[in-house]
Protein backbone atom coordinates (compact mmCIF):
# COMPACT_ATOMS: atom_id res chain seq x y z
CA UNK A 1 0.00 0.00 0.00
CA UNK A 2 1.96 3.17 -1.29
CA UNK A 3 -1.04 5.90 -0.27
CA UNK A 4 -2.74 7.44 2.47
CA UNK A 5 -6.16 8.82 2.89
CA UNK A 6 -6.71 12.12 0.87
CA UNK A 7 -8.81 15.01 1.84
CA UNK A 8 -10.42 14.65 -1.01
CA UNK A 9 -11.70 11.41 -0.37
CA UNK A 10 -12.40 12.10 2.51
CA UNK A 11 -14.65 15.11 1.60
CA UNK A 12 -16.32 13.28 -1.19
CA UNK A 13 -17.54 10.29 1.70
CA UNK A 14 -18.62 12.89 4.22
CA UNK A 15 -20.67 14.69 1.65
CA UNK A 16 -21.94 10.96 -0.31
CA UNK A 17 -23.51 10.12 3.32
CA UNK A 18 -24.88 13.72 4.01
CA UNK A 19 -22.09 14.30 6.98
CA UNK A 20 -21.34 18.11 7.83
CA UNK A 21 -17.93 18.50 9.01
CA UNK A 22 -19.37 19.14 12.36
CA UNK A 23 -21.40 15.81 12.44
CA UNK A 24 -18.50 13.50 11.18
CA UNK A 25 -16.09 15.41 13.70
CA UNK A 26 -18.56 14.15 16.04
CA UNK A 27 -18.55 10.75 15.69
CA UNK A 28 -14.68 10.60 16.17
CA UNK A 29 -13.75 12.50 18.22
CA UNK A 30 -12.67 15.59 16.78
CA UNK A 31 -13.25 19.22 15.71
CA UNK A 32 -15.35 20.43 13.01
CA UNK A 33 -11.47 22.40 12.04
CA UNK A 34 -9.31 19.09 12.03
CA UNK A 35 -11.96 17.73 10.00
CA UNK A 36 -11.69 20.90 7.39
CA UNK A 37 -7.87 21.15 7.89
CA UNK A 38 -7.86 17.03 6.31
CA UNK A 39 -10.34 18.46 3.83
CA UNK A 40 -8.05 21.45 2.60
CA UNK A 41 -4.67 19.06 2.48
CA UNK A 42 -3.72 21.27 5.18
CA UNK A 43 -3.56 18.06 7.65
CA UNK A 44 -3.19 14.75 7.60
CA UNK A 45 -5.80 12.08 10.28
CA UNK A 46 -3.26 10.21 12.44
CA UNK A 47 -3.29 6.52 11.83
CA UNK A 48 -5.21 5.77 14.79
CA UNK A 49 -8.12 7.90 13.62
CA UNK A 50 -8.49 5.64 10.38
CA UNK A 51 -10.32 2.92 11.82
CA UNK A 52 -13.29 5.61 13.53
CA UNK A 53 -12.92 7.59 10.26
CA UNK A 54 -13.75 4.38 8.28
CA UNK A 55 -16.35 3.20 10.33
CA UNK A 56 -17.44 7.00 10.40
CA UNK A 57 -17.87 6.66 6.61
CA UNK A 58 -19.54 3.22 6.62
CA UNK A 59 -16.53 1.94 4.56
CA UNK A 60 -13.19 -0.55 5.19
CA UNK A 61 -9.87 1.27 6.04
CA UNK A 62 -8.57 -0.17 2.22
CA UNK A 63 -11.31 1.13 0.94
CA UNK A 64 -10.53 4.37 2.38
CA UNK A 65 -6.68 4.51 1.76
CA UNK A 66 -7.66 3.70 -2.00
CA UNK A 67 -9.99 6.28 -1.90
CA UNK A 68 -12.26 3.72 -3.89
CA UNK A 69 -16.03 2.97 -2.43
CA UNK A 70 -16.05 -0.79 -3.49
CA UNK A 71 -20.09 -1.33 -3.97
CA UNK A 72 -20.61 -5.09 -5.11
CA UNK A 73 -23.97 -4.81 -6.70
CA UNK A 74 -23.20 -8.81 -7.28
CA UNK A 75 -25.64 -9.51 -4.38
CA UNK A 76 -26.74 -12.55 -5.88
CA UNK A 77 -23.49 -13.70 -6.45
CA UNK A 78 -23.96 -14.21 -9.77
CA UNK A 79 -20.28 -16.68 -10.35
CA UNK A 80 -20.67 -16.09 -13.63
CA UNK A 81 -19.11 -12.86 -13.43
CA UNK A 82 -16.12 -14.12 -11.60
CA UNK A 83 -12.84 -12.32 -11.50
CA UNK A 84 -9.49 -13.74 -11.29
CA UNK A 85 -6.31 -11.91 -10.00
CA UNK A 86 -2.98 -13.50 -10.22
CA UNK A 87 0.13 -11.71 -8.70
CA UNK A 88 2.72 -11.64 -11.20
CA UNK A 89 6.07 -11.68 -8.97
CA UNK A 90 4.48 -15.03 -6.21
CA UNK A 91 2.08 -16.56 -9.14
CA UNK A 92 -0.63 -16.46 -6.14
CA UNK A 93 -3.99 -17.08 -8.09
CA UNK A 94 -7.42 -15.79 -6.46
CA UNK A 95 -10.71 -16.15 -7.35
CA UNK A 96 -13.57 -13.52 -6.16
CA UNK A 97 -17.45 -13.39 -6.95
CA UNK A 98 -17.52 -9.89 -7.16
CA UNK A 99 -15.19 -6.57 -7.63
CA UNK A 100 -12.54 -5.99 -4.46
CA UNK A 101 -9.21 -4.93 -3.81
CA UNK A 102 -6.77 -7.51 -4.23
CA UNK A 103 -2.83 -6.79 -2.80
CA UNK A 104 -0.26 -9.45 -3.29
CA UNK A 105 3.53 -9.19 -2.83
CA UNK A 106 3.01 -5.39 -1.82
CA UNK A 107 0.98 -4.91 -5.55
CA UNK A 108 -2.55 -4.42 -6.18
CA UNK A 109 -3.82 -6.95 -8.49
CA UNK A 110 -5.55 -5.67 -11.30
CA UNK A 111 -9.13 -8.27 -12.51
CA UNK A 112 -7.56 -10.38 -15.39
CA UNK A 113 -9.41 -10.36 -18.56
CA UNK A 114 -10.29 -13.32 -20.07
CA UNK A 115 -9.68 -13.95 -23.82
CA UNK A 116 -11.24 -17.12 -25.93
CA UNK A 117 -9.05 -19.44 -26.48
CA UNK A 118 -6.48 -19.24 -29.52
CA UNK A 119 -4.40 -21.88 -31.18
CA UNK A 120 -1.67 -21.61 -28.85
CA UNK A 121 -3.78 -22.06 -26.17
CA UNK A 122 -6.51 -24.78 -27.63
CA UNK A 123 -8.00 -26.65 -25.32
CA UNK A 124 -9.41 -30.63 -25.57
CA UNK A 125 -12.39 -31.93 -23.69
CA UNK A 126 -13.26 -35.38 -23.37
CA UNK A 127 -15.76 -38.07 -21.52
CA UNK A 128 -13.99 -39.91 -19.20
CA UNK A 129 -17.24 -41.78 -16.81
CA UNK A 130 -18.76 -39.03 -15.27
CA UNK A 131 -16.46 -37.17 -15.19
CA UNK A 132 -14.06 -34.91 -18.25
CA UNK A 133 -10.49 -34.68 -19.13
CA UNK A 134 -9.32 -31.49 -20.18
CA UNK A 135 -6.29 -30.84 -22.06
CA UNK A 136 -4.23 -27.67 -22.74
CA UNK A 137 -2.16 -27.81 -25.92
CA UNK A 138 0.53 -25.63 -24.10
CA UNK A 139 4.10 -25.90 -23.02
CA UNK A 140 4.87 -26.69 -19.38
CA UNK A 141 8.39 -25.48 -19.24
CA UNK A 142 9.53 -23.06 -16.30
CA UNK A 143 9.40 -20.24 -18.56
CA UNK A 144 6.01 -21.11 -20.01
CA UNK A 145 3.00 -22.91 -18.81
CA UNK A 146 -0.31 -23.42 -17.23
CA UNK A 147 -0.69 -22.26 -14.11
CA UNK A 148 -3.98 -23.21 -13.29
CA UNK A 149 -7.07 -24.48 -14.42
CA UNK A 150 -10.96 -23.74 -13.18
CA UNK A 151 -14.26 -24.46 -14.15
CA UNK A 152 -17.02 -21.84 -12.94
CA UNK A 153 -20.84 -22.28 -13.00
CA UNK A 154 -23.93 -20.71 -11.14
CA UNK A 155 -22.90 -22.49 -8.36
CA UNK A 156 -19.49 -23.91 -7.99
CA UNK A 157 -16.42 -23.21 -8.50
CA UNK A 158 -13.46 -25.97 -8.92
CA UNK A 159 -9.81 -24.92 -9.41
CA UNK A 160 -7.09 -26.74 -10.29
CA UNK A 161 -3.24 -26.03 -9.75
CA UNK A 162 -1.25 -27.33 -12.15
CA UNK A 163 2.75 -26.91 -12.22
CA UNK A 164 5.67 -26.39 -14.85
CA UNK A 165 6.99 -30.06 -15.92
CA UNK A 166 4.18 -31.31 -15.36
CA UNK A 167 1.18 -32.05 -17.75
CA UNK A 168 -1.32 -29.50 -18.88
CA UNK A 169 -4.28 -32.01 -18.23
CA UNK A 170 -6.93 -32.44 -15.24
CA UNK A 171 -9.92 -33.75 -14.95
CA UNK A 172 -12.82 -32.03 -13.64
CA UNK A 173 -17.10 -32.30 -13.20
CA UNK A 174 -18.67 -30.60 -15.60
CA UNK A 175 -21.73 -30.28 -14.47
CA UNK A 176 -24.25 -27.56 -16.57
CA UNK A 177 -23.30 -24.89 -18.30
CA UNK A 178 -20.57 -22.64 -17.37
CA UNK A 179 -16.88 -21.47 -18.27
CA UNK A 180 -13.52 -23.10 -18.19
CA UNK A 181 -10.52 -20.91 -17.67
CA UNK A 182 -7.20 -21.25 -17.70
CA UNK A 183 -4.06 -19.29 -17.05
CA UNK A 184 -0.95 -18.66 -19.09
CA UNK A 185 2.22 -17.36 -17.07
CA UNK A 186 2.81 -15.58 -20.14
CA UNK A 187 -0.22 -15.06 -22.22
CA UNK A 188 -2.71 -14.43 -19.55
CA UNK A 189 -6.36 -15.89 -18.68
CA UNK A 190 -7.88 -17.48 -21.26
CA UNK A 191 -11.80 -18.82 -21.15
CA UNK A 192 -14.25 -21.21 -23.46
CA UNK A 193 -17.75 -21.49 -22.71
CA UNK A 194 -18.79 -25.26 -21.78
FE1 LIG B 1 1.01 -19.35 -23.46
Amino acid sequence: MNTYVTGTTIKQLREARNLTQGSLAEKIGVSSKTISKWETAKGLPDISLLQPLAHALGISIIELMNGEHIINKNISANILRSKFYVCPICGNAIHCLGNTLVSCCGITLPALEAEETDDDHAVTIENVEDEHFITIHHPMTKQHYISFVAFVTSDRLQMVKLYPEGNAQTRLQLRGMGYLYYYCNQHGLFKKKV
